[in-house]
């Protein structure tokens, strides 16, 4: 498909294709940028690249998805407000070649069935996508945790976008039927199998994620704020929340504000959800997962307060479903996608009872993926 795309476009061939999948994030929510514990897993949608060298230093792109073309000079890569949607392939170009690696011109296709601002991370499929694009048609020979490293530093500071780091690690080393957990203060890294009778559906409220960005900004700065102080609280210092134990929030409370208080016990509880959660998932206790999920959900809810009506009602109506294990919003919240964990021969039935009850609750449409555990773009 991306391929006749390309040869449409460019009149010949492609010498590279690659394709790069979005993720759903399991458990651990908004627990990356406090160097903690997340458990996400590629989906069975992606962007797809297509490729092939052109001579001198102009790169041509086409956005099958923008029906927008643009190009650029490897030799003076800058933003363009106008094609925002190819500032992640310039982004990725311009820290490669400021690593060391010469790139050449080259015509790019790229789009995929990854839908955008919905919370399953189309954007680091994007700049995944770009880098083993890269790494593949000019044999680069870069090792894949540089090239994520990479991908989300061209989100964090060309694009401008604070992520952590899950959601490029994911797209670039996931791997087919497993999930990954992964730690983020060293970037240690292993793939859990998924168990076979278990399906991962996936509900699209449909809300575009409007606040995230900004309210993402707050979360940061909250969790900052709350590490300060306790780390004044227990007299050493502290670098993340990652290095606090419930305990140590328990202890701080009074000098922390209700509302610090609340995102410090989020993450610190949620990193102990994600490490009981792998256990489970281990040992094939997918209901005792189950309930880490819905657990987390409340505390995404009530505690990180980065959930909204719409998540909310796709989350109880799931729980109320035959054949549920779990259910809770994923990714950064503020819309976005639910996840849900189901046995695989009730997945159909409550894709379609919980289309329906979105409907008749809130008069809106929800889109439901069943999904399977892909690869990455940067493992063979
Ligand atoms: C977004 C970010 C990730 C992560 C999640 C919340 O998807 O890109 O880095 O912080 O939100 O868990």
């Amino acid at each position: 498909m991306i391929a006749q795309l390309f040869e449409m476009t460019f009149g010949a061939a492609p010498e590279v294709i690659v394709r790069a999948p979005g993720r759903v994030n399991l458990i651990g929510e908004h627990t990356d940028y406090n160097d903690g514990f997340v458990l996400p897993a590629a989906i069975d949608r992606s962007i797809g690249f297509a490729g092939r060298k052109r001579a001198g230093r102009v790169v041509r792109v086409y956005s099958t998805d923008f029906d927008a073309s643009a190009e650029f000079n490897l030799d003076d890569i800058r933003k363009d407000t106008q094609n925002s949607w190819s500032n992640y392939i310039r982004g990725v170009s311009k820290y490669l070649e400021e690593d060391g690696h010469r790139l050449s011109g080259a015509d790019i296709v790229f789009g995929g069935d990854v839908p955008r601002e919905s919370g399953l991370s189309s954007s680091a499929a994007v700049e995944v996508g770009a880098a083993a694009f890269w790494n593949n048609l000019l044999h680069l020979g870069a090792d894949p945790v540089g090239l994520v490293k990479l991908a989300r530093k061209a989100e964090n500071q060309f694009v401008g976008v604070p992520c952590g780091i899950m959601d490029q690690f994911i797209s670039g080393l996931g791997r087919r039927d497993h999930a990954l957990f992964l730690d983020c203060r060293d970037l240690a890294y292993r793939h859990v199998p998924l168990r076979g009778d278990v399906k991962i559906v996936v509900c699209n409220s449909g809300v575009k994620r409007a606040l995230a960005q900004s309210e993402y900004e707050v979360r940061l700065k909250q969790c900052r704020e709350s590490v300060v102080i306790i780390s004044s609280v227990m007299g050493r210092e502290v670098k993340s929340l990652r290095e606090v134990e419930p305990s140590d929030v328990e202890a701080a409370r009074s000098a922390l504000s209700d509302v610090l208080y609340r995102r410090a016990r989020h993450v610190v509880m949620e990193n102990n959800r994600v490490l009981e959660a792998v256990k489970f998932l281990e040992s094939g206790e997918v209901e005792r997962f189950g309930q880490l999920m819905n657990a987390a959900h409340v505390s995404l809810r009530d505690d990180y307060e980065v959930s909204c009506k719409e998540l909310d009602v796709l989350v109880e109506l799931a729980w109320k479903q035959p054949g549920v294990l779990g259910a809770r919003m994923t990714g950064a919240g503020f819309g976005g996608c639910t996840v849900n964990l189901v046995r695989q021969d009730a997945a159909e039935a409550f894709a379609e009872a919980v289309r329906r009850g979105y409907q008749n609750a809130l008069g809106l449409k929800a889109e439901t993926y069943i999904c399977r555990a892909s690869q990455g773009a940067l493992i063979d």
